[in-house]
């Protein structure tokens, strides 16, 4: 009998250890890869300080004293924090504060400018709030303080780009995602190189519009339109069919013309997903053509009222052979070697995370 017990304890066992491996296989955990990268993308935010914080402790990337706690991890804004609500100015001095921190500890932050940036940098300021400028401390210190006299307008210039490209890892031909306010267009001239000509034509337009004397706000001025001097490529930036305001990936409702321009895209640009925000989808964040398009505004901010969100990628590598398994980090990742490459991409929300897409492929590096 005694030799009985000892077999079903066995098998008892045995059991228990291939549950919890089933579970390990399912989550994967950091110690078990060569290599593992976090990034984290949130969309709008239009001047809600509060959800702004509530989304980056809800993916743990700030903690209550809104200091970086997001170690390597990357975080993308796509733009469009100012406008609408009261506390552009508090989103704007979060990002600034965390930027040293994010650096020391390994991570990255990227900012992308939206066009509700650019219509405040040329004056357009038909959603600015009362509110907003009463918090900012009136209209001249508002307007100084995005000139590029200014703290804010000297940020925008060097630490916010109009596009921004987003390597999931440091090797030489590692998967790599494009992240920009409104859509690329296929047919938009100026996508190549990528992501330098747009950064290039989006700075330059920048720097002219912050230059003082900026345009006085309008309303109650006449409208200026794009500064004097706008070369016709720079103009092509902020255009309707340009990457600040055209929609097209997010609001054509033909599947199959979308998930022809998102194939060109990815070939175009080398990337393997194109991201926005821009078109807000209160639910949900939005993805298309198996997740090669993904757009990531639910209206974050009280203005709007949607649902808090970001968009998750979790990305690693581990060795097919098993003998490397003993190192992490980049340090460990060796060329010629092969690894199990798996990128697992969510949506996140405050008390439930939908999986988007997952691809698992073994690569050399
Ligand atoms: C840009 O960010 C760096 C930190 O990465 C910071 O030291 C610098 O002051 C910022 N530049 C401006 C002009 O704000």
């Amino acid at each position: 009998m005694q030799y009985a017990r000892q077999c079903m304890l066995i098998i008892a066992g045995a059991f228990l250890l291939w549950y919890i491996l089933g579970f390990l296989a399912d989550e994967p955990t950091p110690g078990h890869h060569a290599f593992r990268q976090r990034l984290v993308a949130v969309g709008d935010l239009h001047g809600d300080i509060k959800n702004t914080r509530a989304v980056l402790k809800m993916v743990k990337l700030i903690d209550e004293d809104d200091k970086w706690v997001g170690g390597t991890d990357i975080l993308v804004q796509t733009g469009d924090n100012i406008d609408r609500g009261t506390y552009a100015l508090d989103i704007y001095r979060l990002f600034a504060s965390l930027r040293d921190q994010v650096s020391d500890a390994g991570g990255q932050l990227h900012t992308v400018l939206g066009n509700h940036e650019f219509m405040n940098a040329i004056g357009d300021w038909r959603y600015v709030s009362k509110a907003d400028i009463a918090h900012w401390g009136g209209q001249k210190k508002r307007i100084h303080d995005m000139s590029l006299d200014g703290w804010l307008g000297q940020e925008w210039m060097a630490n916010y780009t109009t596009t921004a490209r987003v390597f999931l890892a440091p090797f030489k031909g590692a998967p790599s995602l494009s992240f920009t306010h409104g859509s690329l267009r296929p047919s938009y001239p100026d996508l190549l190189p990528y992501p330098a000509r747009i950064n290039e034509l989006g700075g330059s337009l920048l720097e002219r519009a912050l230059t003082p004397p900026m345009a006085p706000p309008h309303p109650p001025n006449p409208y200026r339109g794009l500064p004097e001097g706008t070369t016709q490529a720079e103009a092509g930036v902020y255009d309707s069919g340009g990457p600040l305001w055209w929609r097209g990936l997010a609001d054509v409702p033909n599947e199959e013309t979308v998930c022809e321009w998102a194939k060109e895209l990815k070939e175009k640009l080398g990337v393997r997903r194109i991201i926005g925000g821009h078109t807000p989808d209160f639910e949900r964040i939005v993805d298309r053509c198996g997740g090669d398009v993904i757009i990531i505004d639910t209206g974050i901010s009280y203005a709007y009222g949607g649902v808090l969100s970001a968009l998750e990628i979790i990305y690693t590598l581990s060795p097919v052979n098993a003998a490397g398994e003993l190192s992490t980090g980049v340090d460990a990742l060796r060329k010629g070697e092969r690894y199990i490459e798996r990128e697992e991409v969510y949506a996140v929300y405050q008390s439930r995370k939908r999986k988007i897409a997952v691809v698992e492929q073994e690569i050399t590096i």
